[in-house]
């Protein structure tokens, strides 16, 4: 275990075959729509690799950067495209892909957004959910894991830009973001 992290919360075993069951539920869901899968940059990289791999239907992939958070800690309710998709989503069945839902303002800005752009539908998958965090009225469609209230990182989820390449979903040494 990395010497910063507290405690194991999920296990990368645990992560991967909850993808494989989120994989072939989103495969019946998409069957001859060919979605646009929309990975949101950068926490939901290592999620919608993992994702597409267990989505054994026709699809295609773009990838928009937003950021809400900075290196704090905290929300700070401004969500900034960092990079914009490649792609035009109207009149196409959208598949957000986020690796977390806190406050719920990246994704309801990124909905509002497409739908504004003209998508056909937009359908929200994330990895993890921290209702505790909520400040908008906001649910995925399909949910992996619900987290508790605490500040977790790994699986794409960094403090500061680290960690996003721990394969589990740690609690980080509150020392750690204290100091
Ligand atoms: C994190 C996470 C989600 C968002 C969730 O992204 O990856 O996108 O915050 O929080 P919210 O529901 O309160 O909006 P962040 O802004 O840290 O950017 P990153 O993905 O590049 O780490
Ligand atoms: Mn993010
Ligand atoms: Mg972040």
């Amino acid at each position: 275990m990395q010497n910063d992290i507290q405690e194991i919360l999920i296990s990368e075993e645990e992560i991967q075959g909850k993808i494989k069951e989120l994989g072939e539920v989103l495969s019946k869901e998409f069957a001859d729509r060919n979605p646009l899968v929309i990975c949101v940059l950068k926490g939901a990289f290592i999620f919608m690799a993992d994702l597409v791999k267990n989505i054994t239907v026709p699809l295609e992939m773009d990838f928009m950067a937003v950021s809400s958070y900075g290196a704090s800690t905290k929300s700070s309710g401004v969500v900034k495209i960092i990079k914009d998709l490649d792609q035009t989503v109207e009149g196409r069945d959208v598949l957000i892909v986020e690796d977390i839902i806190d406050s719920g303002l990246t994704l309801s800005h990124l909905i509002e957004l497409l739908q504004n752009r003209g998508a056909k539908s937009t359908t929200v998958v994330t990895l993890f959910d921290k209702p505790s965090g909520r400040s908008v009225n906001l649910e995925a469609d399909y949910t992996g894991f619900v987290l508790p209230d605490a500040f977790v990182v790994g699986y794409g989820l960094d403090y500061a830009e680290h960690y996003r390449n721990l394969p589990y979903i740690g609690i980080l040494k509150p020392e750690i973001y204290t100091s």
